[in-house]
């Protein structure tokens, strides 16, 4: 049995000739109609009203002049107007054809996994130019995806790799016997293990809050409040780093409508980072401060710093400035890109400034008051 077979189907030019072939149609017949049954008797009329008998010789000629003028002129414009509308459909269908043709090869080639197939502009007229930089812009979304999804991918496979590894490593050793279960070795591989632990949870997160998929149990708050909680959570652990931790909050500030978990986990990845990257001695300060109709949340820091060409990119999941230490630290570098997106999420702006490495760096939090 054969398989059914789809019916031919008509390309552009066909239904475009179709089309004026009907107009023309149309126009030949009403033409015909009015030269052959309204204006022989028009002309007849008037050659009454003339005074001419309506068996005269002359009036019988005039008559027939009148009827092969007509017919002549109207058989010269149909085949005129035929020819022009010919010419003007296979133009029209050539230039809309080629437009039409390069835009559905560059989207089976963007079909086919290559994303950087874009289509230049038609210059066939407004909804044509509109079509093509809707296109680009599709394609280069999609290209921007698949590349931060590689990205994405080598990077957890990158940090899972090390773990791992240590673990198989000694429990190979443990089942060989070469490494006794003692409580440094069981201690070890919890440490691997909650290493894993972490960033499962922490790519959750940074998953969740990205995609919007995130409830914020939102109340006013004081901003100077969010400040004090923070200085108060992080107090010890400064302490214990020899970090003098202050808080530097202005007065009266109006009151911000933000989720105040999200905000204190934001504040306590930012404290977090400052002490860690601030040598004993060092200060940090958490402030809260107004700036026009928004509220600033501070972090700043006397530490370490960040060079210009890290900048841009500390908010990156898995970017780490100094890669050896790091990751000696056992962060993932996620932090910020959680706190970037918990901050957009209340429809605010997270920034990192620094006047480069060894004077400080500064996270600053905008929020909305309005
Ligand atoms: N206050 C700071 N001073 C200097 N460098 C910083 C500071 N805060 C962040 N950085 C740099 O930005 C990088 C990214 O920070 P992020 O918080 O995202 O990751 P992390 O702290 O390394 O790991 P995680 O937060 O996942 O435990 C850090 O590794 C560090 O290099
Ligand atoms: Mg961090």
């Amino acid at each position: 049995m054969s398989a059914p077979t789809a019916p031919p189907r008509s390309g552009l030019a066909g239904r475009l000739l179709a089309a004026i072939a009907l107009v023309m149609a149309a126009g030949a017949v009403t033409a015909w109609a009015v030269a052959s049954l309204v204006g022989p008797a028009v002309f007849h009329e008037h050659m009454l009203r003339a005074g001419l008998s309506d068996h005269d010789e002359a009036v019988l000629h005039a008559e027939e002049a009148f009827r092969s003028a007509s017919s002549l002129a109207l058989g010269f414009a149909l085949a005129a107007a035929a020819a022009a509308s010919l010419a003007v459909s296979l133009v029209l269908t050539r230039r809309i054809g080629r437009s039409l043709a390069v835009l559905s090869s560059a989207a089976s080639s963007l079909g086919g996994g290559r994303y950087d197939s874009r289509v230049p502009p038609p210059q066939m007229g407004r909804e044509f130019d509109d079509l093509a930089d809707a296109f680009n812009s599709m394609a280069a979304r999609l290209q921007e995806g698949e590349r931060l999804r590689g990205r994405l991918l080598a990077d957890v496979a990158h940090e899972i790799r090390t773990p791992v590894a240590t673990l198989t490593a000694y429990l190979e050793a443990i089942e060989d016997g070469v490494q006794d279960l003692g409580a440094e070795t069981v201690a070890l591989l919890r440490d691997q293990a909650s290493r894993l632990t972490r960033l499962s949870d922490d790519l959750t997160a940074v998953t969740r809050a990205e995609s919007g998929d995130l409830a914020l149990d939102r109340e006013h708050v004081a901003p100077g409040d969010l400040v004090a909680a923070a200085v108060a959570a992080s107090r010890e652990r400064a302490a214990e780093r020899g970090v003098d931790l202050r808080e530097d909050s202005s007065a009266s500030l109006p009151e911000v409508l933000v989720d105040r978990l999200r905000l204190a986990q934001v504040l306590d990845n930012l404290v977090t980072n400052a002490l860690r990257h601030t040598p004993p001695g060092g200060t940090v300060t958490v402030g809260a401060a107004s700036a026009g109709r928004d509220v600033t949340l501070t972090v700043r820091d006397t530490g370490e710093g960040i060079a210009a060409e890290d900048l841009p990119h500390v908010f990156e999941r898995f970017y780490r400035a100094d890669t050896a230490r790091d990751r000696a630290h056992g962060g993932s570098g996620i932090g910020l890109a959680i706190c970037l997106a918990l901050v957009h999420a209340h429809g605010g702006t997270l920034s990192a400034a620094s006047p480069g490495p060894g004077a400080g760096s500064t996270f600053t939090v905008t929020l909305p008051t309005g």
